[in-house]
């Protein structure tokens, strides 16, 4: 039986996952380590909504566990000392730089993690990959750690994460199943059970699949392209719908009362967003093109094409709207975050848009109730397009959406926040300039009620 765990990472993953463990096993020690000093001080801060990351219902949880058997450290060599599995959660951006730049997994994290466990460990570890890596990552990871020569034996399992920002804390208690990946030995189906058992304290058996470390390894990056594929399709048909006459929200349901489609993963965007999806699916393209197999990796890279083709053309479309020019026209953005109920901002379609429309010399006024001024500014400059202070002159962000929408010429909607919907539309209309236009990139708000108030709306493939 585990007694001690450890979680390299502190992040949207390790933080949420960990404490849902805690929760269950109260009697198991978690331990969750991270570099990043602020960040573990966040997780320890005495009030629970100061937590780092933004999750309904985790703050209430961590509450519960945390100085029970829930820990928040940055001494990573103690940590991994103690325990006897330790899982990597660590990042795994897309690499910015040398061979296989703007596509590979960047496994330099996962590397480091590696040879610090090997250089640590005086006991035999079970390793767990709960990090997104690419197929065959396993056997890398086994052998930074069978080349210590202290003697210490070590097991890599594969558990992939499923959860999805937004909805972390039900998918955890609640997973549509857990997948471990692990070798066929004896050694290695010893090291699978008790991972099992970890899970079985709260997941129902036949939810839990065990695999070979090959196909767990794969099987995440392969879930991620095949939800990020229905996206991409529906976006593809959300512009003929408009083109048509057809309504794309009318298609979705249509083709989702299908029980071999489904509804889910059909509801028209201007694109998605998340850390996971582009980065996952470009590693998977540059995996196919490694192996030389062309057409597989063409097959992928659409995906991502039909998406960077849907936040550009929701940019277009505004400026076109607006007779051809947003110069110095002040247009609100109701939303940063990439999906709601999360603080997380990676790769939101919100960005490139800001980035599109900023070109033209627009100046955009931004609320979202739960992202932090300060990371709206690190998402626009990190593109190096313009210099920070051409930024911050062009973009302003509000704490009030109704500030924020004062004498704009146009708004558009970035991410699905409920609260949206609860607004007072013939206040914000009364304040804008006319004609006032509300550009719709999530579907989410009511066409009839704010056409009655006067406003022209616009949605995605309608
Ligand atoms: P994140 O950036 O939020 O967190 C990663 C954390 O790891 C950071 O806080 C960083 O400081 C820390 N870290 C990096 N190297 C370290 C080291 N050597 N020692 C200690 N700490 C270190 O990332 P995330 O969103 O939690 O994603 C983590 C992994 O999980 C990725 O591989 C991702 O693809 C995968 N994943 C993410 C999601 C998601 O929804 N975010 C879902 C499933 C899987
Ligand atoms: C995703 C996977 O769903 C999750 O299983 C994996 O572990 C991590 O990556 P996440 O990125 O957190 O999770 O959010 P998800 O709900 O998948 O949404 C991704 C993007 O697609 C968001 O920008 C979302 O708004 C967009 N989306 C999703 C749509 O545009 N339409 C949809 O129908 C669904």
């Amino acid at each position: 039986m585990i007694k001690n765990i450890c979680c390299i990472g502190a992040g949207y993953v390790g933080g949420p996952t960990m404490a849902i463990i805690a929760q269950k096993c109260p009697n198991i020690k978690v331990t969750v380590v991270d570099l990043n000093e602020s960040r573990i001080q966040a997780w320890n801060d005495a009030d629970v909504n100061n937590i780092p990351i933004y999750e309904p219902g985790l703050s209430e949880i961590v509450r519960e566990a945390r100085g029970r058997n829930l820990f928040f450290s940055t001494d990573v060599d103690k940590a991994i000392d103690e325990a006897e599995m330790i899982f990597i959660s660590v990042n795994t951006p897309t690499k910015t730089y040398g061979i296989g730049k703007g596509m590979a997994a960047d496994l330099k994290y996962i590397e480091l993690c590696a040879r610090q466990i090997a250089r640590v460990s005086k006991s035999n570890k079970i390793v767990v990959e709960k990090s997104t890596l690419p197929v065959r990552t396993a056997s890398a990871i086994k052998s930074i750690l069978d080349h210590t020569g202290n003697g210490v034996q070590f097991q890599i399992l594969s558990n992939p994460e499923f959860l999805a920002e937004g909805t972390a804390v039900e998918d955890l208690l609640a997973p549509d199943r857990v997948l471990i990946g692990g070798d066929s030995s004896q050694e290695g189906q010893k090291a699978i059970n008790q991972l099992v058992n970890i899970y079985v304290n709260w997941v129902p058996n036949e939810r839990i699949l065990t695999t070979n470390v090959w196909s767990s390894e794969l099987s995440k990056l392969t879930a991620n392209a095949f939800l990020a594929q229905r996206v991409s399709s529906i976006n593809a048909m959300s512009e003929l719908c408009e083109k048509t006459g057809a309504d794309v929200n009318e298609v979705a349901k249509a083709i989702g009362m299908d029980s071999r489609i489904g509804s889910k993963f059909l509801k028209s965007s201007v694109g998605f967003g998340g850390s996971c999806f582009q980065k996952d699916i470009l590693n998977l393209v540059y995996i196919a093109k490694s192996y030389g197999l062309d057409e597989v990796a063409d097959y992928w890279e659409q995906v991502i094409i039909m998406n960077d083709h849907q936040k550009r053309r929701f940019a277009k479309n505004i400026v076109k709207t607006l007779y051809n020019t947003v110069s110095e026209k002040k247009i609100a953005f109701l939303g940063w975050a990439f999906k709601k109920d999360t603080n997380d901002t990676r790769e939101s379609a919100a960005i490139f848009v800001a980035d599109d429309l900023l070109a033209e010399q627009a100046i955009i006024a931004v609320y979202d109730p739960k992202v932090k001024k300060e990371q709206i500014y690190i998402d626009l400059n990190y593109l190096e397009t313009r210099s920070e202070q051409q930024n911050s002159k062009g973009l302003v962000v509000f704490d009030d959406p109704y500030e924020a929408c004062k004498d704009v010429h146009a708004i558009a909607i970035l991410t699905e926040w409920e609260e949206f919907k609860t607004y007072n539309w013939q206040n914000i209309y009364d304040q804008m300039q006319k004609p006032a236009f509300i550009f719709d990139g999530r579907n989410v708000l009511n066409k009839k009620e704010l056409e009655e108030i006067g406003f022209v709306y616009q949605a995605i493939g309608s």
